[in-house]
């Protein structure tokens, strides 16, 4: 394509070091959508002739079919998706074919082709997404009721509703939904007829290519617009924090379904055996989820680093940014993919998870919020509990074992009253502050949830 201006061939060599077509055939399709649409504009615009422009959209169907059917066969030579569509065109056109290329270079052509591509990845995947969102907003509701032990620091702390902690899932995957969106926002600018960095000096019509290819406008300035591929970077930030948020999930998952815990219950279809142990039945799908994280920021790594210290505006190096950015969204379809059905099918044992919380240790707080509601300072009304739980340890008893008797001896500001509170439903129950766990509450947040899921983009 440029052998105007020079005396050699281009190396072999280096011919295999600068193609891109491995990482770029996957765009054919919508080059050739970018290219039917400024082959639309240069028509209105006089640069072609609509006899020309209609002889160029037939060719451009026609190599759309031959890719499709496998028949068109690209050449490393013409280095990238571009230049092979491209050439495939003169072939079948001669000078009209030439034409195409007419005020675009494909600086202009790579950023308008990537962005058409991840915004139908993007669209596809938000729908996923919403998916997700659904299935926890299910398992809320069925288990708004069921108590489990909540942790912190993986140590009983105090009784939850089940509800409330798929509800806390909702809120992270929430926040994800709304960095997709942002990183669909990113995309709504049209790069087409920035040129290779300048603009042009022919009368590009750069509002029509835009709305041809859907969309909200073109983009402001064109050395900006070769050059960037913060879309991208939104893009990979989302996932990022997608893939982390799933492997939390799955780690709690993994846990709380291993023997010691024992209340949460995976299907056996998305559990493996093991080669050698009968017995095993182990969680490999969640570890996966949270294994291939690493991949997905790695991925977000690669971009920002391959960013990092490039002039203005486009380089070479650019060319790399879509090898991570597709595995990276194939990663992210297929983790989404397995998730929606494992969470939709996972079951629990209520009585197995109360069990835990036989000792009635997980109530400490409440009785010495109960103290603090008759007078006492919060930080004596601690160490008095403290103490009660120190001599319960070393009677080898629980807080529910202790008799009205015990609690007078070893909790003398305690009245009867206390002893009706001493229940983990009381606990879940009182605890109605805004975002608490009380069961009122969780029904509350779900009713959030379902108007956030039905809310338009
Ligand atoms: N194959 C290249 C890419 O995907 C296109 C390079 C276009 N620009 C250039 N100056 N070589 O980024």
């Amino acid at each position: 394509m440029w052998k105007g201006r020079f005396r050699e061939n281009t190396a072999k060599v280096v011919q295999d070091f600068t193609q891109s077509l491995d990482i770029d055939w996957f765009l054919a399709p919508y080059d050739i959508q970018g290219s039917v649409a400024h082959g639309r504009m240069l028509v209105t615009a006089g640069l072609l002739s609509p006899e020309e422009g209609e002889a160029i959209e037939e060719a451009l169907g026609r190599i759309e079919k031959e890719i499709s059917s496998g028949e068109f066969t690209p050449s490393e030579e013409l280095e990238d998706v571009h230049m092979n569509i491209e050439h495939r065109l003169i072939e079948l056109l001669g000078r009209v074919g030439a034409k195409l290329h007419t005020g675009r270079s494909r600086n202009d052509q790579v950023a308008l082709t990537v962005r058409l591509f991840l915004r139908d990845r993007l669209t596809r995947l938000a729908e996923g997404l919403d998916g997700l969102l659904a299935v926890l907003l299910e398992k809320a509701e069925e288990h708004v009721q069921v108590i489990i032990p909540g942790y912190t620091h993986l140590q009983q702390a105090q009784p939850i509703s089940l509800g409330h902690y798929w509800m806390a899932h909702f809120e992270a995957f929430s926040r994800d939904r709304r960095r997709l969106r942002f990183a669909l926002e990113s995309l709504e600018d049209c790069p087409l007829g920035s040129g290779a960095l300048a603009g042009s000096t022919l009368p590009l019509d750069r509002f029509a290519t835009a709305s041809e290819l859907s969309f909200a406008r073109p983009s402001d300035n064109s050395l900006d617009s070769v050059g960037q591929r913060d879309y991208m970077a939104d893009y990979h930030s989302f996932a990022s924090l997608f893939a982390v948020h799933c492997s939390r999930l799955a780690e709690d998952f993994v846990i709380y379904s291993s023997g010691e815990f024992g209340w949460l219950l995976l299907p056996d279809g998305f559990c493996t055996g093991s080669s050698m142990m009968p017995q095993k039945k182990n969680p490999d799908v969640l570890e996966l989820l949270r294994g291939k994280t690493g991949q997905i920021v790695g991925h977000f790594l690669d971009l920002l680093i391959t960013l990092k210290g490039l002039p203005m505006t486009y380089d070479r190096d650019l060319q790399e940014d879509k090898r991570g950015l597709r595995r990276s969204l194939t990663t992210v379809e297929g983790m989404l993919e397995v998730l929606v059905p494992l969470l939709a099918a996972v079951q629990v044992d209520g009585a197995r998870a109360e069990e835990g919380m036989a000792d009635g240790f997980a109530l400490a707080t409440d009785v010495a919020e109960y103290l603090v509601l008759r007078g006492i300072p919060f930080r004596e009304a601690h160490e008095k509990v403290g103490r009660v739980v120190k001599e319960c340890l070393a009677g080898k008893k629980g807080l529910f074992d202790l008799s009205r008797e015990e609690w007078r001896v070893l909790l003398p500001e305690a009245g009867d009253d206390l002893l009706p509170l001493l229940s983990l439903r009381s606990a879940v129950e009182r605890r109605t502050t805004w975002g608490g766990t009380a069961f009122d509450r969780v029904h509350e947040q779900i009713a959030r949830g379902r108007a956030l899921l039905a809310s338009a983009p």
